[in-house]
């Protein structure tokens, strides 16, 4: 069945905003109607282009409440969800795994009954629920394990990952007892345009451009593997368009990096974007290169991560064999891609790195 009326929740996210400028560029006669409680994560900014677009809709609202969920899947005759909303970072669950509990188990059962009231008691119309999850359901990897498949036991660490494997067991439960159709997507670190600096790649390259320390978390050498954001919205699509009714599947970039090779591999990067354009020194006369330092002198060790996972690294055969999905972007373009967007984008990560950013920043790391 493929989608023709979507509504995409948490789609003012990182991944939300790239899968929303992706499908309506490639679906332009879908309609798309987005539901983002706009937490500090969210960013009505992140979808400043699609505004115009005929076929979007945006709603300020939360998935925890039932009667606007079902409220819109009726109003709007939406046959397809892709639920991205959630509480996705790691050092916050570990802070407050309250929240992570409300939107990501409870948030992600309010969807379900939704779906199950409207779809299969009412309309009985042909639908699909696709949940989007992460490879930390499956825990961490010893350096000569293999890669996780879609048959390795659960093992989550963190409050964040324990919170999305209970919501994964809650879709495969809502399909397994009461036929609702869905699919589940488990994947691997992304990055990308609109990513929320305080993640790794983000948040290092924000540091470097205002000369401030580079926190590295214990020795450096914990291991993520990387994709490019618009592979995984290409990874949803083809779940949506080819996926099995209740299969499961795995979403990586085979791309396996220690997290100080990649903030070495940023720091050189823009020091060599410094040293070919003198008008970086200008915008940013903090960074190392306006001062003839190397931006990897910021690199700073800090306490580590509690729980923290030393390896994932995710085996996307199945995704291959039977959707045919394969990353289309090397790490080294991607990476380019995302400097460059960036340095384009000063005003969109200023304006997310407000007063709520500022206190968490200063919190983790005194700064
Ligand atoms: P994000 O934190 O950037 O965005 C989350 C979005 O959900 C925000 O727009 C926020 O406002 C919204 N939201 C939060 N609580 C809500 C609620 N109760 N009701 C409605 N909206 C709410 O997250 P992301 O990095 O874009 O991740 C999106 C999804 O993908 C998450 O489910 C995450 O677990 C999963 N995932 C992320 C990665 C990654 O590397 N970022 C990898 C694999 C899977
Ligand atoms: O694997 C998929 C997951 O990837 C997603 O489900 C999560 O939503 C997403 O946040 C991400 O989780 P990680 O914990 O892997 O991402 P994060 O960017 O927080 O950290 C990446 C690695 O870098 C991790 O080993 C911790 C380390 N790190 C992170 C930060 C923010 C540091 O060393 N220093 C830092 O300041």
């Amino acid at each position: 069945m493929p989608p023709s009326r979507l509504l995409v929740t948490g789609g003012a996210g990182f991944i939300g905003a790239n899968f929303v400028h992706y499908w309506l560029a490639k679906h332009p006669g879908d309609r798309l109607v987005v539901l983002d409680a706009l937490t500090y994560a969210g960013n009505r900014a992140s979808l400043a282009t699609a505004a115009g677009h005929p076929s979007y809709r945006f709603v300020h609202g939360n998935i925890l409440d039932l009667n606007l969920v079902t409220g819109l899947l009726r109003e709007e005759e939406i046959d397809t969800v892709v639920h991205f909303a959630a509480e996705s970072h790691v050092d916050r669950s570990i802070l407050g795994p309250d929240a992570f509990i409300e939107t990501n188990v409870v948030g992600t059962h309010t969807l379900l009954k939704a779906a199950r009231a409207v779809w299969l008691a009412g309309s009985g119309r042909p639908h699909r629920f696709h949940h989007v999850s992460t490879d930390e359901v499956y825990g961490s990897l010893a350096p000569a394990d293999p890669p996780f498949s879609e048959r390795t036991a659960y093992a989550p660490n963190s409050p964040y990952s324990a919170s999305k494997a209970s919501s994964d067991h809650l879709v495969r439960a809502y399909h397994h007892t009461y036929g609702l159709c869905t699919t589940t997507s488990n994947c691997s670190n992304n990055y990308g345009p609109y990513q929320f600096p305080e993640k790794l790649i983000p948040l290092m390259m924000v540091n470097i451009l205002h000369g401030k320390p580079l926190p590295l978390y214990g020795d450096g050498q914990n291991i993520r593997d990387w994709l490019y954001v618009e592979d995984h919205c290409r990874g949803i699509e083809l779940v949506l368009e080819r996926g099995g009714v209740g299969e499961v599947y795995n979403l990586g970039g085979h791309n396996e990096w220690a997290n100080i090779d990649i903030v070495r591999l940023l720091c050189r990067l823009l020091d060599e974007a410094f040293a070919q354009d003198p008008e970086l020194i200008r915008r940013f006369p903090d960074a190392p290169a306006s001062q003839g330092r190397l931006a990897a002198s910021l690199i700073t060790w800090v306490k580590d991560r509690p729980g923290h996972d030393r390896r994932y690294a995710i085996d996307a055969e199945k995704s291959r064999r039977e959707l045919g999905y394969l990353p289309k972007e090397s790490f080294a373009s991607g990476i380019e891609k995302t400097i460059a967007w960036m340095l384009a984008n000063e005003p969109w990560w200023r304006q997310v790195m407000d007063g709520s950013y500022r206190d968490w920043i200063g919190r983790q790391y005194g700064a």
